[in-house]
């Protein structure tokens, strides 16, 4: 059996694309599965969450070394493994240098990561790949690898218009990519705005993002959670944290509903 890939992006920052991997890849760990995670993010959240030593890496030791046309390191000299119970390939803070390895990559450049993944793919149950927020070499890459991608976003305008975009993209690069399952994840949003408050401002907000993204809208939403901020602050998932609590309720449905369940790659 070969992983399951998910690759979170969107092209908006800050919509939880960082919270919403590192989250889901643990609570799949809690729940006895072979995961791995890919960091493409200078932000560098997962890798810093997972590996104690996470920002402290040589880039020869991150997935710098694998963006290449000729890899330095095979992927599995950096599947390194956490001490919360997944492997992780870390990123480096320094990933503007993969842009710029893979943009002089003449031909292919957005299947280096996918042929690296494959090398592994049997040894995992899921692969979860964290992006950056913007549509870039690294997220082609993330885009081709995935079985699935996930698009977290906040409910304003402007997230709504860049989840757009990144839907757009998807469908324009499909001929190139392959048909991938999609889900938009609504992040940050009390779902009393889906009943009681539907009359106010992100009630209406909310039943726009219905209408626009219909079916590939996710009915399970992730509330703002001052646990989820404490959690991370602390070296913690939420679900380690406050395993009970709303925020970790929700991110175990979206895994179930999400992530299991659905196609493998071949
Ligand atoms: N559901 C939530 N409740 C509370 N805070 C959240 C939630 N989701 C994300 N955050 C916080 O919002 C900020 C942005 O989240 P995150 O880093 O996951 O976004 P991102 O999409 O990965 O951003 P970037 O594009 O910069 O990589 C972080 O401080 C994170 O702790
Ligand atoms: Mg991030």
């Amino acid at each position: 059996m070969t992983a399951k890939v998910l690759a979170f992006t969107n092209n908006k920052g800050g919509t939880g694309k960082s919270t919403l991997c590192s989250n889901i890849a643990h609570c799949a760990t809690l729940a006895g599965h072979r995961v791995l995670v890919i960091d493409l993010t200078s932000q560098v959240t997962c890798t810093t969450l997972f590996l104690e030593n996470g920002d402290n890496l040589e880039e020869a030791e991150t997935v710098l070394a694998l963006l290449k046309k000729k890899p330095e390191r095979p992927i599995v000299e950096l599947c390194y493994h956490s001490h919360k119970g997944l492997d992780i390939v870390p990123a480096s803070v320094s990933m503007a240098q993969a842009v710029i390895q893979l943009s002089a990559i003449p031909i292919g450049a957005e299947k280096i990561l996918d042929r690296q993944i494959k090398q592994v793919s049997d040894r995992y149950d899921y692969i979860f790949i964290d992006s950056p927020g913007e549509l870039n070499e690294l997220t082609s890459n993330a885009l081709v690898s995935a079985d699935k991608i996930l698009i977290p976003t906040r409910v304003n305008r402007t997230d709504f218009q860049c989840t757009e975009t990144m839907l757009l993209f998807i469908e324009e690069v499909a001929p190139l990519i392959g048909h991938k399952e999609v889900k938009v994840i609504i992040n940050m949003f009390d779902d009393r705005y889906k009943n009681i408050w539907s009359g106010s401002h992100l009630g209406k907000l909310y039943l726009q993002a219905q209408e626009t993204f219909g079916e590939l809208l996710s009915s399970i939403t992730v509330p703002e959670s001052s646990d989820i901020r404490t959690a991370f602050d602390r070296g913690l998932t939420v679900m380690e944290y406050k395993p009970r609590d709303m925020a970790a309720r929700r991110i175990q449905e979206l895994f179930n509903q999400e992530v299991v369940g659905s196609g493998r790659r071949k």
